[in-house]
């Protein structure tokens, strides 16, 4: 949500944000603006609604902006429709206090109205311009520094926020502040960077500092200060970011969407192989020994999106692989619901950003409730994995498209590593078994393999759905957490509605819906579960529906149902939503691309989502 950067050094300053930008564009792009400081000159503020690609050519790629310090913003609405006024940076009218924010300022009606008494002007609808000016007007009272004027905004500010702000009396400087949105800095060469997110600065450097909740930063020309919320300076150890900067580029690929369908084999392998040792799982590193996981009574699986269709999927396999009892929850419910929770459950919080705030805030009520939690992340350093008591790091390296699709297998392969550690530390499997289950997770990266080989057909296929008005995936038990999944990459990237039921419920009422040639997609991949859901596809296609099938090789009988069938490799029914996933994810690329859409930033989405 929102994405901000920040640099001030030797080279100029504009490129450099607009590249930044660019890389945080999947955050939001209803607008975009720059603030550049030559000097001692005034800052210069330049906006520009829609994408970035016009703000690059409104400033002619940053050549028309001279100046080596500024900030620049992507946004994603929250406060205010999108429009230049609305976007950052937002500054004072005298010029004192220039600044990008992303987050939400939840009382900042209440602060408009005390600095509308003081006189204040508002030229926005937006939540930051007022932040600005609170800054501002401390800045002006206290006749302190630009720390002390921060801090005080900031015990007045309620909500979230990653600032940057720029102070007419320090040129050349940045300063920043952070509560609850993503922030990272960085310095090389004696020059320094802000950015929300890893891709916008990895060009430049990899030696990054993570800004803690309510502390703050003066940054200079390749050296960074850190305060707490009593201005007290506080020391940092920068950390290395091991993605390089290739893997945050499209690599010949028409789109990152694209890109990261293809690396999935690599990155579910990785995942795999950090854990994998002589043919056996090794969580101790994480923190879990046999006497914990013995410990463990129950599960809350806690996570949104994409990430919340891994629980499901993941209960399943828990539940019956481990005997473990599993419960997930979308995370926007689960922190408002006064959850009880047993002392000795397991809560796992499921989060490609690490950053998504209703995840961020179940964990902290968990971890309020006193109970253990495991984080499983993508994006090492992110407040997720820094809070967690354990962290398991998905290794899907950095995902640019908003729809996600390798951190989404990654995340299974998290969770199927779970299941089996569990289930041997609790004697449910045996180590035959626990060995065999090992031996079939190291052979699902080739099997995707083999699945994204053919995935011509499934651009064929897509081809005739162009128009489809409504679309409906059904499937039971896996198949249902997997319907799930391929139900939302088809509707967030191609708008087409759709709708994912577990197969036997479809008849309570959605079946109506259907009319002569809407789209069916049943997933069978369940053996035990396949005849039943065969009846459900039929029942649909009583009604006029055009049926498509997911399933096994070797159930070639589903053709005497259906009129399109995927096949996938065969594995071992726990881990089949790691293969049926990938046709599912291609026919929403290919649908949405053959209807001409973006297919990396769908509209109204963000990848990040750091507001409620
Ligand atoms: C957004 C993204 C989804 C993602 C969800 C949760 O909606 O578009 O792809 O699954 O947020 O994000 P997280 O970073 O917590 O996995």
């Amino acid at each position: 949500m929102c994405g901000i950067v920040g640099f001030t050094g030797k080279h100029q300053a504009a490129p450099i944000l607009l590249d930044g930008l660019s890389r945080l564009e999947y955050r939001g792009y209803d607008s975009a603006g720059i603030a550049i400081r030559d000097g001692e000159k005034e800052t210069e503020v330049i906006k520009a609604k829609g994408r970035l690609k016009i703000l690059a050519e409104k400033t002619d790629h940053g050549a028309s902006v001279p100046g080596t310090c500024g900030i620049g913003h992507t946004r994603w609405a929250t406060h205010g429709e999108p429009s230049t006024a609305n976007a950052h940076p937002h500054r004072s009218d005298d010029g004192n206090v220039t600044a990008v924010h992303n987050g939400i300022i939840e009382n900042y009606q209440e602060l408009k109205e005390k600095l509308l008494r003081k006189g204040y002007v508002f030229h926005s609808s937006t939540d930051t311009e007022v932040a600005v000016k609170l800054v501002d007007y401390y800045y002006k009272k206290y006749e302190g520094t630009p720390v002390d004027a921060i801090n005080h905004a900031m015990v007045r500010i309620r909500g979230s926020y990653a600032l940057a702000l720029m102070f007419k009396d320090y040129p050349e400087e940045i300063f920043a502040a952070r509560k609850d949105s993503p922030m990272i800095l960085g310095t090389e060469n004696g020059e320094s960077y802000i950015a929300s997110d890893v891709p916008a600065i990895l060009k430049y450097t990899r030696n990054v500092y993570y800004i803690g909740n309510m502390e703050m930063a003066r940054v200079k020309k390749g050296e960074i200060t850190f305060y707490n919320l009593d201005g007290e300076e506080i020391e940092k150890q920068s950390r290395v970011i091991e993605w390089d900067a290739e893997a945050a580029e499209k690599a010949g690929y028409e789109h990152f969407m694209m890109k990261e369908i293809h690396e999935q084999p690599k990155a579910v392998e990785d995942t795999l192989n950090s854990v994998l040792q002589d043919g056996s799982l090794n969580l101790e590193e994480m923190g879990f020994t046999e006497e914990i996981i013995n410990n463990i009574s129950c599960i809350y699986i806690v996570a949104c999106g994409s990430a919340w269709h891994v629980g499901m999927t993941a209960q399943y396999v828990i539940e019956d692989m481990a005997g473990i009892p599993v419960r997930v929850e979308v995370a926007s419910e689960f922190r408002y619901r006064k959850p009880l929770l047993d002392k000795n459950g397991l809560v796992i919080i499921i989060s490609q950003s690490g950053e998504t705030a209703d995840s961020l805030a179940a964990l902290r009520e968990a971890k309020e409730k006193g109970v253990r939690t495991l984080a499983v992340v993508n994006v090492v350093g992110s407040s997720i994995a820094r809070e967690a008591d354990h962290v398991f790091y998905t290794l899907a390296g950095p995902e640019i498209s908003v729809a996600t699709t390798k951190a989404y297998s990654t995340q299974l392969m998290a969770s199927y590593i779970l299941a089996i550690q569990f289930a041997f530390a609790k004697k449910h499997i045996t180590e035959e078994q626990y060995k065999d289950y090992i031996q079939e997770l190291e052979t699902i990266p080739g099997k995707i393999k083999r699945i994204l080989e053919d995935k011509e057909r499934l651009q064929w296929f897509a081809a005739k759905q162009v128009n489809a008005r409504d679309v409906f995936f059904i499937g039971r038990g896996i198949d249902y957490a997997v319907s799930l999944e391929g139900s939302l990459k088809m509707k967030e990237i191609s708008y087409i509605h759709s709708e994912a039921y577990p197969a036997g419920e479809l008849k309570h009422g959605t079946i109506s819906l259907i009319e002569n040639g809407t789209l069916v997609i049943g997933v069978l991949t369940q053996p035990e579960l396949f005849e039943k859901t065969v009846s459900n596809m039929v029942e649909c296609k009583s009604r006029g529906a055009y049926l498509m099938g997911l399933t096994g090789f070797g159930n070639y009988n589903i053709e005497d149902t259906v009129d399109f069938t995927v096949y996938i490799p065969g594995t071992d029914p726990h881990f089949t939503a790691s293969l049926a996933v990938v046709p599912l994810q291609l026919l929403g690329y290919y649908v949405s691309v053959a209807r001409g859409l973006d297919v990396d930033k769908p509209r109204n989405l963000a990848k990040s989502v750091t507001v409620e």
